[in-house]
């Protein structure tokens, strides 16, 4: 029995300093020391022995057990120790790497291409002395619609159809409501630009979005006429098309404004031969425009036998959409960075 206790040490010794892995390590464990290991079993056996056999073996194996032990646990530490210096080996970072020479360069964020427009347009107006002003999106009746000349019932209200808020105030349908809010702000003579987010309650498709962006634009001083109007409305579209462009207006009807006009300007495309881009009328549609209505310029506390102004609201989608050959206006709010990453 001692012979055998022996032999089973050394071998177990020798498997143990040769494991390769701690899968092996495991292995042996069981096989040796384990529930139904040899050791174990030896253990076991000892109940038909003698006392003093008993005693004796008894502790030997016990011995043997502790000294297996150890040498497991021993091994079990290089075991790890080597695998940890070997992943340290393969898997380093190499902190000094110039990023120059990664190979995939870092995506940059960028502005979304009606705020580019938007900010192009604010810098021409702001360069020839328009301030920049804000206005809410969520308006109330008399700045969307009453102090603009459109009380209550008046049929210019089914030009804009409304989102209606449960409380009674509407999602402003126009950047118009910043002339009102503006003129109550700053006293004349002065020039004034409102950009932003406008809403209309319509059905949507390649041509119609619920939301778009338009700038506002206002200009109040003594003896203002249409020709200050065409003068600023060409130095925008110079700024924007880095050339002069031909304009011209068409009467039109805005109750903010009399006489009101659309400004149309000559085809960029084309140059006035007719192309896709104009419909072949060699004309682009641009904003509705005008001199500001005496009824307006008194809701903003300005004495319209003193002042008079221009007031214009250009939309920015289907300027982008002319600019780009974008065939649909639900790009814009689509979220989707396939469009937004050309600009
Ligand atoms: N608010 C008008 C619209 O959204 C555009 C407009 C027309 C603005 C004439 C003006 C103006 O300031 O004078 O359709």
């Amino acid at each position: 029995m001692e012979a055998k206790l022996d032999a089973i040490y050394t071998s177990t010794e020798k498997e143990i300093s040769s494991a390769a892995g701690l899968d092996d390590l495991e292995a042996l464990r069981v096989r040796v020391l384990g529930r139904k290991g040899e050791l174990t079993q030896i253990l076991r056996s000892l109940g038909s022995s003698s006392p003093e056999d008993r005693a004796r073996i008894g502790q030997k194996s016990n011995a043997i057990k502790e000294k297996i032990e150890a040498l497991l646990e021993a091994r079990k530490n290089q075991l790890l120790n080597s695998r940890i210096n070997s992943l340290v080996e393969e898997e380093w970072i190499d902190v000094t790497l110039n990023p120059r020479e990664l190979t995939i360069p870092p995506r940059r964020g960028h502005l979304h291409p009606l705020s580019l427009l938007q900010y192009e347009i604010e810098d021409i107006l702001g360069s020839m002395g328009f301030a920049i002003l804000d206005g809410p999106e969520t308006e109330n009746d008399y700045y969307n619609f009453e102090a603009l000349n459109i009380p209550p019932h008046h049929p210019a209200r089914d030009m804009q159809d409304t989102f209606w808020t449960e409380d009674g105030n509407l999602l402003r349908t126009h950047t118009s409501a910043i002339q009102i809010r503006g003129m109550e702000r700053v006293k004349p003579p002065f020039r004034m630009a409102g950009p932003g987010r406008v809403f209309r309650y319509e059905a949507t498709d390649a041509s119609h979005e619920h939301t778009f962006y338009q700038i506002e634009g206002m200009m109040v001083d003594r003896e203002i006429s249409v020709s200050h109007l065409i003068y600023v409305m060409k130095q925008v579209l110079a700024g924007i098309f880095k050339r002069e462009v031909e304009v011209r207006l068409r009467p039109s009807y805005y109750p903010f404004v009399e006489p009101g006009f659309d400004l149309d300007f000559r085809c960029m495309i084309c140059g006035g031969g007719g192309c896709a881009v104009c419909k072949h009328v060699g004309w682009i549609e641009f904003l509705g425009c005008g001199l500001v209505h005496p009824n307006v310029l008194a809701k903003g506390g300005i004495d319209p036998e003193q002042w008079s102004g221009f007031a214009f609201g250009m939309g920015l989608n289907r300027l982008i959409m002319m600019q780009y050959g974008i065939k649909d206006i639900r790009h814009f709010q689509s979220g989707d960075l396939r469009f937004v990453h050309q600009f």
